[in-house]
């Protein structure tokens, strides 16, 4: 196991059991701006999660899709242990999202959601091919992250970096995220804002919707 995977495990470990009550507004800006723009008429989806941590964000469309089939993938045991409390019928996986050989035998999805993960991986740009080769033609992605926009949030970065080496990894502004995934998502639909759940943070997300007959 490479040292990084091994500190970003140790790190969400500890952190599982007050994960979700010590940023709520981060966490669920996201979510409801993706429950706005969930597919509609879609019947028994594949909903795939790569980096799904406590699983709030499976747990919130399988009220919308009470028929999908749910999977999240997470390298933190202990985050997984808390989506299992909340999703005991999901798939739900120990995995390493920079080993590439661990997803060979995963099938496309027709949702795949990544929030707030890419800042933790040495490589943005195989994830978003990850995150490419895991949805199906005419699929949606949804992708969040920290945005370093701003000041504050440049020198968050920078102090995150020095502060928790290893586990935060390099933040990009959103203009530059937006081309990274226009290159990687070639003729997808794609919509994306800014999001602000309070004075400091800034997140950045997107609904990528790819080429392709929509799955009913
Ligand atoms: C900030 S949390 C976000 C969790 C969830 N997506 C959410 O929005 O609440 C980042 C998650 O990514 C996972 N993670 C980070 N790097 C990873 C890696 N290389 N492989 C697997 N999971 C990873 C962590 O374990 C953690 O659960």
């Amino acid at each position: 196991m490479s040292p990084k995977f091994e500190e970003i495990r140790r790190h969400y470990d500890r952190l599982a059991s007050v994960y979700e009550t010590r940023w709520p507004s981060y966490n669920t800006v996201q979510i409801d701006w993706m429950r706005r723009r969930l597919p509609q008429g879609l019947s028994a989806p594949a909903i795939l999660d790569l980096g799904c941590g406590t699983g709030a964000a499976l747990s919130d469309v399988s009220i919308h899709y009470p028929d999908a089939r749910l999977t999240g993938v997470d390298g933190s045991a202990a985050m997984l242990e808390k989506a299992r409390e909340k999703l005991p019928d999901a798939a739900l996986l120990e995995k390493n999202l920079e080993d590439d050989d661990a997803f060979a035998d995963l099938p496309a999805a027709d949702i795949v959601f990544s929030f707030s993960v890419y800042h933790h991986l040495q490589n943005t740009d195989r994830h978003l091919q990850l995150l490419n080769r895991l949805t199906r033609g005419g699929g949606t992605v949804f992708f969040s992250g920290f945005a370093k926009d701003g000041a504050v949030m440049r020198m968050a970065d920078g102090l995150f970096r020095f502060r928790h080496k290893g586990v935060h990894q390099a933040a990009l502004p959103h203009r530059d995220m937006r081309q990274k995934i226009e290159d990687v998502f070639r003729g997808a639909e794609i919509e994306t804002a800014i999001l602000r759940p309070d004075r400091f943070w800034r997140i950045q997300i997107f609904k990528i919707v790819k080429e392709g007959a929509a799955h009913a």
